[in-house]
């Protein structure tokens, strides 16, 4: 069995950091035996800026005969707003239906957080994001466009469908990671009274009948954002929909020691799922070997996760725990080591 990678290195520092963890996706490969053929695709705000093209309809059939996809980041300064965002990393999220975008919080020992008296036992939790649907699924639109006017209206779309299988994919992993056994659902039940209601009358109805194991919770995101601050302990996994999920998922990347660190997948359970460092594509350090390469390496390891090679995802999270103890801090140019160096250190622990 060969597993095949797209791999997707994008724009400003994301090929560096790619490259960092596809150093140590080598080293596992060679430790725990298993093969993989690489594929690379070079969308990006490069490209775009040059031939105007962005994910054609056959490059997602191409990237459906993957077993995986593997991004550094997409982003380009000169692109404007939402071009690249909707024409590369949506697309294939949505394309793809990767409905879960998985975004662990964890923060490792060594590593500065900013929040006071709070170390890895109280910071460890894991949200799971929708990904398909909420504010993200572009329903809505202009009246009277330009004029004293104007309506404009941006839908947050709920299918029973959409939240069921979040919600199962929520419950399933909060069984799987057998920490705490609970689940908090986030929302805003209070103000958004009919997607919420969906959300929470499908989270009690499916927990009732089929996880009486899990503990359920529920917190409004307003005060789960102070939570994540104040008691950060009071998590173990957390549900919620695509925009609450975006936004609380930056606050858990600043609380786990910054966007240096923060790994997410998106992902298809039945299907083709990608995987990224979450920072973006911090063109400002681009070329300067400064980047912090530890998030893409993280995302490396929760895509060898999804494949089944878990302990070769084992074995990176325990290299990336103590190349973090070499570390000065998680930040660029400020890490005490190259991003080459990180790399280094992690790959040679394995
Ligand atoms: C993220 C990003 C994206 C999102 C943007 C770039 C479209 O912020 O992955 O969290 O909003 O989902
Ligand atoms: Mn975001």
């Amino acid at each position: 069995m060969t597993y095949k990678i797209a791999v997707i290195g994008g724009d400003g520092t994301g090929p560096e950091v790619a490259a960092e963890g596809l150093k140590v996706l080598a080293a596992v490969s060679k430790k725990f035996n298993f093969k993989y053929k690489l594929e690379e695709f070079d969308f990006s705000g490069k490209r775009y800026l040059k031939t105007g093209e962005l994910v054609s309809d056959k490059d997602i059939e191409k990237l459906r005969a993957f077993d995986a996809i593997y991004l550094g980041a997409v982003g380009d300064p000169d692109v404007k707003p939402g071009i690249l965002e909707h024409g590369v990393l949506l697309r294939i999220r949505f394309a793809m239906d990767q409905y879960i975008n998985l975004r662990p919080v964890i923060l490792y020992p060594n590593v500065w957080t900013p929040v006071k008296d709070k170390g890895p036992k109280e910071i460890d939790f894991v949200v799971v994001r929708e990904n398909t649907e909420g504010l993200y699924a572009g329903t809505g639109g202009y009246l009277r466009k330009g004029t004293s006017d104007e309506i404009a209206t941006q839908v947050s779309v709920n299918t029973y469908k959409g939240v069921e299988r979040c919600l199962r994919y929520a419950f399933e992993y909060t069984r799987k990671r057998n920490k705490r056994k609970q689940l908090t659902l986030v929302g805003k039940t209070n103000v958004l009274t009919y997607a919420f209601d969906l959300w929470e009358r499908t989270f009690h109805a499916m927990g009732e009948k089929d996880y009486p194991d899990i503990k359920r919770d529920y917190a409004h995101v307003d005060a789960a954002c102070m939570w994540f601050v104040k008691n950060p302990e009071w998590f173990d996994v957390i549900v919620t929909d695509n925009m609450f999920g975006d936004i609380i998922t930056d606050l858990g990347a600043m609380i786990q020691g910054g966007m240096g660190i923060a790994a997410g997948g998106n992902i298809n359970p039945e299907g083709v799922s990608m995987f990224e460092p979450i920072g973006g594509s911090a063109p400002k350090y681009t070329g300067k070997n400064v980047i912090n390469p530890l998030a893409a390496i993280g995302a490396m390891q929760m895509l060898l996760e999804t494949l089944g090679e878990d302990k070769a995802a084992q074995a990176i999270e325990a290299a990336i725990k103590k190349t973090c103890l070499k570390m000065k801090s998680m930040s660029a140019g400020k890490m005490g080591m190259s991003t080459t160096e990180v790399g280094d250190a992690v790959a040679s622990s394995i």
